[in-house]
């Protein structure tokens, strides 16, 4: 199988020489194994540079990152995943497919400096494949996803894991970030990783070394938080950092699982005729007539009942008006003459203005004596306005 890869991966890399963007690299994976591929930033820096300026001796070392999706659709499949911590790491593809079918993936890396895209597909075909029924999942605390996932590091975990287990048949079925499972984010200090969790699986059932971690001694022993022993002969760490947590083991029995309930039955997709559609009977017929007295006659009636009223205290009930009813045209009448007789009175009042004006409208007239004043020729222009006024001028006196 590896061998197969490797194959695919040169025949890709002289396609995209050859063909450019339309280079495909083809897969065939089992279900219910981890899928891992690599985004190596080396070949995309290869299609990035043409080969003469590599061979003029100018390598790149660009920043890249990577947009993956499935052919047509904007999101990877549901079963892949994809990391990158930085743009100048390599990004990762992995995942567990769970049922068989094909996915094709477009890969397009931008390149950070000159902003150049390069496209990848991948073919990914996946077959099926018997469950592993023994399975173990363990949490490596010194561990970040993306140092799990190139393939030397997930030998190096298999290997201590295969001794631990005590048999060679032992695959990696699943990697998962520890922060995908609730984990913290942790100090950015060294010496402080996010966690990794690895699922094995095997047919091989579970060796004493896995089922002493099941027992209730130790069980009671992590959950006290204690330094806990690894027990005896257990401890297969060949590389620290590989170091599994002994109290996060957890172990899958998938031949003691209940079965699951059998799929449901797919019909012909035809409704099988059942005699003549039957209409549900109409529900009776209401009578509106007490809801229509009771929201507009009602009302209605009371508010011409009111009106009636208003209108009898208003015009019917006067105080002082009923019982001088038969003079009121003569108390009109009167009031009409007096107008008419004032207005005459006004004019001819207004006719008489020839006559000189009272003494009081004069001016310069004291009106304890009598005595009128000379009238001033105010009209004449020797006479200033302001008596009071000073030549602008003049004020280079001094003042006392
Ligand atoms: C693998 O792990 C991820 C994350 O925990 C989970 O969503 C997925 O279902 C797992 N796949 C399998 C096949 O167990």
């Amino acid at each position: 199988m590896a061998g197969c890869r490797s194959w695919f991966f040169y025949f890709t890399v002289c396609a995209v020489g050859v063909f450019g963007a339309n280079a495909e690299i083809k897969f065939t994976i089992p279900v219910g194994r981890l899928f891992t591929y690599e985004l190596m930033r080396e070949t995309f820096q290869n299609d990035f540079e043409p080969l003469s300026k590599l061979y003029a001796g100018r390598l790149y070392d660009d920043a890249m990152t990577f947009k993956c999706n499935r052919q047509n659709y904007p999101d990877l499949p549901e079963w892949l995943r994809f990391t990158q911590r930085h743009s100048y790491d390599n990004g990762f593809l992995y995942g567990t497919p769970t049922s068989p079918g094909k996915s094709i993936i477009e890969v397009y890396a931008v390149n950070k400096r000159s902003y150049e895209t390069a496209r990848q597909i991948l073919v990914i075909k996946i077959v099926p494949e018997k469950m592993l029924p023994y399975q173990a999942e363990f949490f490596i605390k010194l561990r970040e996803v993306e140092k799990v996932l190139p393939s030397s590091v997930q030998d190096e975990i298999k290997q201590d894991l295969q001794k631990l287990w005590d048999t060679e048949a032992l695959e990696i079925v699943n990697v998962t970030n520890a922060l995908d499972r609730g984990g913290r984010v942790p100090l950015p200090i060294a010496g402080h990783f996010e966690g990794v969790y690895v699922k094995v699986g095997s047919e091989q059932y579970f060796s004493d070394c896995l089922l002493k971690v099941q027992s209730p001694g130790y069980q009671r022993q992590c959950s006290a938080e204690a330094k806990v022993k690894i027990p005896g002969g257990c401890n297969f760490c060949s590389i620290p950092s590989n170091c599994i947590t002994w109290c996060k083991i957890e172990l899958f029995d998938l031949t003691k699982q209940e079965p699951s309930p059998p799929a449901p039955t797919v019909g012909s997709g035809i409704l099988e005729s059942g005699g003549d559609f039957n209409p549900p009977e109409s529900p009776p017929s209401r009578d509106y007539i007490p809801d229509y007295i009771v929201t507009v006659i009602v009302p209605l009636i009371l508010a011409i009942i009111l009106c009636l009223l208003l209108a009898y205290i208003m015009y019917g009930r006067r105080e002082g008006v009923e019982k001088r009813n038969g003079k009121t045209n003569e108390i009109q009448l009167y009031h009409h003459h007096t107008i008419l007789d004032n207005t005459d009175e006004l004019r001819n009042m207004s006719g008489n203005r020839g006559v000189s004006p009272p003494l009081s409208t004069l001016p310069m007239f004291n009106s304890r004596t009598g005595e009128r004043a000379p009238p001033l020729h105010s009209d004449s222009p020797t006479i200033p306005l302001i008596m009071a006024q000073h030549d602008p001028y003049s004020d280079t006196l001094p003042r006392k």
